[in-house]
């Protein structure tokens, strides 16, 4: 046996083992460039032919074409396998378990006091009221001297007044141009009037902000809602009207309603309304203080200037308004002695309100 068929029979020997251990296709192709390639080993191996004996030749030959047919068929072989496994792998990672069981989706609700609001939107929405929203950050124009209350005007004590700090001075002071956070949702009146023609029908619901110590009645942060008519032949009958309708549709048809006298800057007459208290239909309970009534909006007939300050001619048309705190209607819905957890974003307690009511 000649040294070639030794040589032969040791590659394809060492060339199937390092076939075995090739991990991927790129191992399998470079194996194969190592072995067939114009330099490769079986390449020169078989350039050797040609110089040994003749009478070796047919032989040593033979073998040759053998050891080459069996690693390229063991290559084929070694390449399909390989394909196929890393198919089989993909596959497996992106199967789809149909028997498994679903995943809990955690359905949240609404907070609520904005329940109370899209109660409130919906039931206005009924008597013909659009939606018109106000900026939270207002001047002290709009939220103060438009509604009647000239600089210095003492009811301006009843809202204490979170300022917008004027840039780049200290200590702090109030913006020059009288940027501040909105105190009510008053100021939503006149830009409604601004913006609109009579007759006009708005509720003006957002957030509202004051400077307050807070406890368990007052936030510096709260909600409320204004409602604005103004039309021809608007009075005091058609408010009182509206806002019995309004509180039967909030809090049932059993509820009671009154007006007290009032004082607001804007509305003149203005009146207090109460309701029939929602914890103890009106026998008197802790909750209503004993008196069976509770206050739940302020409200009047909107004040000349007020209307001349939102454009409007009080010689033609008159008016009605009225406000509420949301966060408060909430508590007295649902019972909640402490306003401040309406704030907490605690889910333990927001998740005791799922439908809102
Ligand atoms: N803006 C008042 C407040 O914050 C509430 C209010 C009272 C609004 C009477 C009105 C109104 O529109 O007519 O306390």
């Amino acid at each position: 046996m000649s040294d070639l068929t030794d040589r032969l029979q040791q590659l394809q020997t060492d060339a199937l083992a390092e076939l075995a251990a090739a991990a991927d296709g790129d191992a399998v192709d470079a194996l194969r460039a190592s072995l067939f390639g114009r330099s490769g080993r079986l390449t020169q191996l078989l350039r050797g032919l040609a110089d040994i004996d003749a009478a070796e030749r047919p032989a040593t030959g033979k073998l040759a074409n053998t050891v080459r047919d069996t690693l390229e068929e063991a290559i084929r072989g070694r390449m399909a396998a390989l394909t196929e496994a890393a198919a089989g792998s993909r596959l497996a990672g992106e199967a789809l378990d149909m028997s498994a069981p679903g995943r809990p989706w955690r359905v949240g609700h609404l907070h609520p006091t904005l329940t109370v609001e899209r109660d409130l939107r919906e039931i206005f929405h009924a008597f013909g009221f659009e939606v018109f929203e106000g900026p939270e950050i207002e001047t002290d124009a709009m939220n103060f001297e438009a509604l009647n209350m000239p600089p210095d005007h003492p009811a301006r004590d009843l809202w204490d007044t979170l300022y917008v700090a004027e840039p780049g001075v200290d200590p702090p002071q109030p913006a020059a141009d009288g940027t501040i956070l909105r105190t009510h949702t008053s100021p939503a009146q006149i830009r409604a009037m601004q913006a609109l023609r009579p007759p006009i029908r708005v509720i003006t619901p957002g957030r509202c902000f004051r400077y307050e110590a807070v406890d368990a009645s007052h936030g510096f942060e709260f909600f409320q809602a204004e409602g604005l008519v103004v039309d021809h032949d608007t009075s005091l009958v058609d408010l009182k009207g509206m806002l019995e309708e309004f509180a039967r549709a909030l809090f049932g048809e059993a509820t009671r309603t009154r007006f007290r006298p009032g004082y607001y800057p804007f509305t003149e007459p203005s009146v207090a309304f109460d309701v029939s208290c929602l914890v103890c239909g009106g026998s008197g309970c802790p909750a209503c203080g004993r008196s069976g009534w509770m206050t739940i909006l302020g409200a009047g007939m909107v004040h000349p200037s007020v209307l001349r300050a939102g454009g409007i001619d009080p010689d033609e048309f008159q008016g009605y308004a009225f406000g509420m705190g949301l966060d408060r209607i909430t508590l007295l819905r649902h019972g909640i002695p402490d306003l401040r957890l309406l704030m907490s974003a605690d889910l333990r307690f927001l998740e005791q309100f799922p439908a809102g009511r």
